[in-house]
């Protein structure tokens, strides 16, 4: 029986997970929801709302399974990319625990946990597969050829499809992080009422600025009719959420008929949108694809995820040392 303990703090969620022989035991989180009322993620801040509750999350996890610290034979950490001071929390935490242990100590990189939280369902995708990464900082499409074996062949040249979905509902005056909530209104929206473009870019590269900028323009004509956000709210909302969506399904289809790929997979915060999983799972019915999602609940940051990657890594003798750093971008 091996068990290993997992931490993500990368960004605005502080979180733990128990992994037993490759399966998750239970995990926790702390979303962090003291940044809404500053429109963002506040780095600052972050920190020291990870430092107050990374001991909690730990501690619900020993509790719910009944397990000492003692028990624990290695502990997994998110390495990067994310928030500097976040992860140093996150990081400082699992080096202090793995050296009193004297346990092994992996980093992981967030993305590819991401990508990964696939191999918490009964049913993963088989290798090769073909994930969409769609988060608040990345747009990816990668080819997962093994579990530590990824390769990104198409990204965003600028905003991620998380920031077109915070930056969007930040202009029509929605809380952040306004991407579920676009999501929740759209559902009662019509996508046709606005033409909203997506840029159709070659080499399956991502572009969200152009379509943000067409959301100020349409806001700024209204702006005679201040009335007119709050009474076509579901319209705006279903009409801009069509055209990420769009670019979206666009190059994950590209891509699949590029290297011959057909078992197709999302992952990331903005897998959990409901219009986005409703394109993926109509693309691969026309496709004749096999489609995969993880619940909603894996799709946002956790520590599942982290402590899934973190199992595979330990497996296939990635430890990391004490001299271990994070990282907050991927170059
Ligand atoms: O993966 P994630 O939790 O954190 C990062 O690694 O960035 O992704 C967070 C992003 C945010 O931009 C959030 O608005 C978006 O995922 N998101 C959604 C939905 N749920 C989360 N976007 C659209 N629809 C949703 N239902
Ligand atoms: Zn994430």
């Amino acid at each position: 029986m091996a068990l290993l303990l997992a931490i993500e703090s990368s960004c605005d969620e502080t979180a733990a997970a128990l992994i037993q022989n490759g399966r998750l035991l239970t995990h926790h989180l702390s979303s962090q929801l003291d940044h809404a009322q500053y429109g963002g993620v506040v780095p600052e801040l972050a920190s020291r709302l990870h430092q107050q509750q990374i001991i909690a999350v730990v501690e619900a996890c020993f509790q719910d399974e009944g397990i000492s610290p003692a028990q624990i034979d290695a502990v997994a950490v998110t390495q990067g990319p994310g928030l500097m001071g976040a992860l140093w929390v996150g990081v400082s935490f699992a080096k202090a625990f793995a050296l009193a242990r004297n346990i092994p100590l992996i980093g992981v990189n967030h993305l590819e946990a991401h990508v990964l939280s696939h191999f918490l369902n009964e049913t993963p995708p088989p290798f090769p597969f073909l994930c969409l990464t769609v988060s608040g900082g990345h747009t990816q499409i990668i080819i997962v050829k093994d579990f530590l074996n990824l390769e990104i062949i198409g990204e965003t040249l600028d905003d991620a499809a998380g920031e077109a979905f915070d930056k969007g509902a930040k202009m029509l005056g929605l809380p952040y992080p306004g991407g579920p909530l676009i999501d929740r209104y759209a559902t009662q929206g019509n996508p046709e009422a606005y033409a909203f473009p997506a840029p159709d870019l070659k080499d399956l590269k991502f572009s969200f600025s152009g379509l943000k900028t067409a959301l100020l323009y349409f806001l700024k004509k209204q702006e005679k009719s201040p009335d007119f956000v709050a009474n076509h709210l579901p319209d705006i909302c279903a009409s801009y959420q069509k055209a990420i969506i769009g670019g979206l399904i666009r190059n994950l289809a590209q891509a699949a008929e590029r290297y011959g790929i057909q078992h197709l997979a999302l992952a990331g915060g903005v897998s959990a949108n409901s219009g986005l999983r409703q394109a993926f799972l109509a693309l691969c019915k026309q496709k004749s694809y096999y489609p995969y999602l993880v619940s909603p609940a894996y799709c946002t940051d956790n520590a599942a995820m982290i402590g899934i990657a973190g199992w595979y890594k330990w497996q296939a003798g990635q430890v990391s040392g004490q001299d271990m750093m994070p990282f907050a971008r991927v170059f």
